[in-house]
């Protein structure tokens, strides 16, 4: 028996499925190479010739209005298949396949490795409706990673984006970049991204309504990461709330593993809102005074409010011998060991106007060692050898 059917006359798109069941998924696949749908859950069955199989896949080629029909049929009269279509997603064709009941749409060029994290996603969650006689278990929350500074230009970008590549590659989909920088924000151009939707349409009522919708407006990178990008105006930006706010990373975070956040120089209130989502919080400075100061300074203010998160990581960034300022000074300066030092490197900077992050090409650059060790706390974590290293001090 297959647990995986396909209806769609593309031989390519059926290749790409089956080679994503061949990657790690248990069960076969059945294609029904044709362009249209059966009339029935029952006419469906015969034409398979057995019985109900888990996940049913309505692919490139089959007329939209009639997989959405199809769909429909099957919500009511067989709710334990679970229905995954094919198609471009607009916001007007996620609020019709929602009320169809489809539970993912799936891009047409989707490639297999992001096939099977779907159909993963698919069979995890009918298991999860099997469970229902179980009680309630609140659904388990990734890790939301913030990084701040109250001063700019000390590298939050660079080093949001490689943390987020670098965990990618631990736990490749299982992880979203969120560009919170709301104005003047630069991981679409730091991951070399033109993306079609942005936060503004991440916090509409139809995406808060809905995580589903909310995926579709996610931009996915090469490196198997997904990126949601700043708003293309600053205009734009100031119309969002930190409810808002608050809501996406809660959503986000009960879909992927990881929530990298990065973040506007400063303590305003979109940062706050996001400060308080954070499980771990990633403070960056540079190796000069002002960038220092101004990092304990707000420090202390958070200190004083009750508002700093449990898991602090001090990366200090731009590290140079040469700067007058030992790390001895910097620590006694901002009342935290220094956890991981990125030294000052060229590559890094040709990286920024590349938009392609040091860690996407593992260059053998000092830089990239410094943020491998930070993307290292995270994947390491909860291992008590590292709980133990966490707070070593560095040398530069
Ligand atoms: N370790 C480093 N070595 C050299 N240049 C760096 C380093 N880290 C960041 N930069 C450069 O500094 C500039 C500002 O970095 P960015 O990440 O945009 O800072 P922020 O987001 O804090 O404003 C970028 O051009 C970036 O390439
Ligand atoms: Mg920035």
């Amino acid at each position: 028996m297959s647990r995986f059917v396909l209806i769609s006359p593309s031989a390519d798109f059926d290749g790409r499925l089956r080679q994503a069941v061949a990657g790690g998924l248990q069960g076969g696949v059945q294609t029904l190479f044709t362009k249209s749908v059966p009339a029935g859950p029952y006419d469906l069955f015969a034409q398979l010739n057995q019985e109900q199989p888990e996940v049913l896949i309505l692919g490139p080629d089959v007329p939209v209005d009639e997989a959405l029909r199809f769909a429909t049929v099957l919500d009511l009269q067989v709710p334990d298949l679970t229905v995954l279509l094919v198609s471009d997603a607009d916001p007007e064709l996620i609020l019709q396949a929602m009320r169809a009941g489809v539970r993912d749409i799936i891009s047409p060029s989707a490639d297999p490795a992001q096939l099977r994290v779907l159909l993963e996603r698919a069979c995890q969650s009918l298991a999860g409706r099997h469970r229902t006689d179980q009680p309630y278990q609140a659904p388990s929350k990734g890790r939301v990673i913030g990084v701040f500074s109250p001063k700019g230009g000390v590298g939050k970008t660079t080093i949001a984006t490689n943390l987020a590549i670098g965990l990618g590659e631990a736990a490749p989909m299982s992880v979203v970049v969120v560009d919170l920088d709301l104005q003047f924000g630069d991981v679409a151009s730091g991951l070399y991204l033109n993306p079609e939707h942005t936060v503004t349409d991440a916090v509409s009522p139809a995406a808060s309504q809905d995580t589903l919708v909310l995926k579709a407006f996610l931009t996915v990178h090469p490196s198997s990461i997904y990126a949601l990008c700043a708003p293309d105006n600053p205009v734009e930006a100031d119309h969002i709330t930190p409810d808002q706010v608050t809501r996406l990373l809660e959503q986000l975070a009960e879909e992927f593993q990881y929530v990298v956040v990065d973040t506007a120089p400063g303590l305003q209130e979109i940062g706050l809102a996001a400060m308080e989502a954070c499980t771990d919080v990633v403070w960056v400075t540079a190796m000069d005074i002002p960038s220092v100061r101004g990092l304990r300074s707000g420090l202390d203010v958070l200190r004083q409010l009750d508002l700093l998160p449990e898991g602090r990581h001090v990366v200090l960034n731009m590290a140079d011998a040469k700067s007058g300022l030992s790390v001895q000074d910097i620590e006694a300066t901002i009342g935290a060991p220094v956890d991981v030092s990125v030294p000052r490197s060229r590559a890094v900077a040709f990286s920024t106007n590349r938009g392609v992050p040091v860690l996407q090409e593992s260059k053998k650059d000092p830089a990239a060692k410094g943020l491998r060790q930070l993307v290292e706390r995270f994947v390491l974590a909860g291992h008590a050898k590292n709980q133990r290293k966490s707070h070593r001090r560095v040398v530069v």
